[in-house]
């Protein structure tokens, strides 16, 4: 059977690239086809963890495609069944409560948006440090929403940040094959 079609997209923690690219690697090496989305900031901003266009090129070059960088070129991806399913890696705590409140002005927000219309899943690895504080009602909310799936998460710093939330990012290939049988990865908070 062929192996499903992953949109991969990433939101702007900038931290965390450096290990979400290995395990977006691994699973392009596993053979699954991954479909590129970054959202606005993640594209374009230069931070002490990198400059933006390394990191676009790398993307690029593990994918084999082009990224998609606005809304006009997400907006296909649920309706031209471009993926089989999306996942947000890493999830940050503005796009987290972009989705939790209906507001699409994003690559990735738009890229959710057209997958839950057709009844896709979606799965969010967050990584923020407002998680159990400003992000929590959206988090909450999420957990609760039909097509939102999560990668199982923990307090990577629980007493230098006590609201802080990091997902296990070695989950993610586990938690999107769950999904895509309509299952929660559990546990979904890990120790
Ligand atoms: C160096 C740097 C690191 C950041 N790390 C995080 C992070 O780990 N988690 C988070 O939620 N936001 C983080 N932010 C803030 C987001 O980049 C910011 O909220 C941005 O609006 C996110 O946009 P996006 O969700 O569309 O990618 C960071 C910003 C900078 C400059």
């Amino acid at each position: 059977m062929e192996k499903p079609v992953i949109g991969f997209a990433m939101c702007g923690s900038f931290c965390t690239f450096r290990a979400v690219l290995g395990e977006m690697r691994k699973i392009a090496e596993d053979g699954y086809r991954l479909l590129p989305i970054m959202s606005g900031n993640a594209f374009a901003t230069d931070t002490r963890f990198g400059r933006a266009e390394d990191f676009v090129s790398e993307v690029e070059e593990i994918c084999g495609r082009k990224v998609i960088g606005t809304i006009p070129q997400a907006e296909p991806i649920g309706p031209q069944r471009l993926v089989d399913v999306l996942v947000i890696a890493p999830c940050t705590g503005n796009t987290l409560g972009k989705l939790a409140n209906g507001i699409t002005d994003t690559s990735v927000t738009m890229a959710a948006k057209s997958c839950l219309r057709i009844g896709l899943p979606v799965v969010l690895a967050p990584a923020t440090n407002d998680a159990l504080a400003a992000s929590a009602p959206n988090l909450g909310r999420l957990l609760n929403t039909k097509n939102i799936y999560f990668v199982p998460m923990k307090q990577d710093s629980p007493i230098k940040k006590p609201f802080s939330l990091v997902s296990d990012f070695s989950r993610i290939l586990p938690s999107v094959l769950a999904a895509l049988e309509g299952k929660q990865e559990r546990p979904v908070f890990l120790e």
